[in-house]
């Protein structure tokens, strides 16, 4: 469902006030405010979208619309999934892409556990400061974890943009229509065999050639689509100077193995950890930061 086309580019300086004089400026201002309540309005009016007020505020709303300015994001759709952290929407970007679009809640989401994530990473170091810049960084380091997967052959939806607390990725599945995640398909023995060993393989590549574990990983947060297990949801793995790194890779072991094995009879922790271990002789890493 389409709720909202952007009518027409604005150019950055139409989007974003610049500092032109106060009174042009203050005209801008106007058109802006005009156009995010528009845009507000008609969200609202969306029955799909009544719960979803708090990821709507002022600020997500200018963000989004500076998105759709900019063309990455044509329309925006309807609800996928409302999580623990952010909520998800259905978009349209060029070329009719199917989009994916991850808000990050400001108020609600859990910025102390995201400080000490962050905290650990070289690449991010310690950042302080509201909650809305904690989001901020969250975002950006689900953006740049996915992308880094993907560079190292881990199928991962492929992310388009990000910007403050919203992050624009591909939407994974056929059409509007989301993939299922694995925990809700049934899989024939051979195929789960094939999707674990695959798994495996990502958790191993994650590891030895991009310094990354995923920290979250479950039978939630894997996909399947096309016959093939699709790795999402990555904003709180870490790089493996994180002094919690290898626990957590012991955890997403353990999760990984007790799935398939409740489900499918197959698979032990040993083995992937075999896996794992196969990888670091023939997986060279790509270099050591992202
Ligand atoms: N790129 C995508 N393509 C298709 N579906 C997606 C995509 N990203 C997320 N989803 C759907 O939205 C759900 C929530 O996404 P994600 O796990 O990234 O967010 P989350 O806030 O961590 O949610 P939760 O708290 O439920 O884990 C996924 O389980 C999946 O069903
Ligand atoms: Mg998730």
């Amino acid at each position: 469902m389409e709720i909202y086309r952007a009518s027409g580019r604005l150019s950055g300086a139409e989007g974003l006030p610049q500092k032109v004089g106060m009174i042009e400026e203050s005209r801008k201002q106007r058109q802006l405010d005009t156009r995010i309540d528009l845009l507000r309005e008609r969200i609202k009016d969306s029955d799909d979208l009544k719960v979803q007020d708090e990821v709507f505020d002022r600020r997500a709303l200018m963000d989004l619309y500076a998105l759709m300015s900019k063309g990455v994001v044509i329309s925006l759709g309807g609800s996928v999934s409302t999580g623990k952290e952010a909520n998800i929407f259905r978009g349209k970007g060029e070329d009719g892409t199917d989009l994916a679009i991850k808000i990050y809640r400001i108020n609600t989401s859990n910025f102390k556990a995201m400080q000490n994530y962050l905290s650990g990473d070289p690449r991010f170091g310690s950042i302080k400061g509201t909650k809305r810049a904690v989001v901020a960084a969250w975002t950006r380091k689900e953006y740049r974890n996915l992308k880094r997967a993907e560079e190292v052959g881990v199928k991962v939806p492929h992310v388009i943009a990000m910007r403050e607390n919203i992050l624009v990725m591909e939407m994974v599945g056929s059409g509007e229509a989301p993939a299922p995640q694995i925990k809700d398909v049934v899989l024939d023995q051979e195929e789960a065999e094939l999707a674990l060993d695959k798994i495996a393989g990502y958790v191993s590549t994650l590891y030895n050639r991009a310094n990354l574990v995923h920290a979250d990983l479950s039978e939630f947060n894997i996909l399947y689509h096309d016959g093939e297990p699709v790795i999402i949801d990555m904003g709180q793995s870490v790089t493996l100077d994180h002094p919690m790194a290898r626990s957590f890779l012991a955890r997403d072991i353990t999760n990984l193995a007790r799935f398939f094995k409740k489900r499918y009879g197959i698979g032990t922790e040993e083995l992937i950890k075999e896996k794992i271990r196969a990888g670091k002789k023939a997986e060279a890493p790509v270099r050591k930061e992202g």
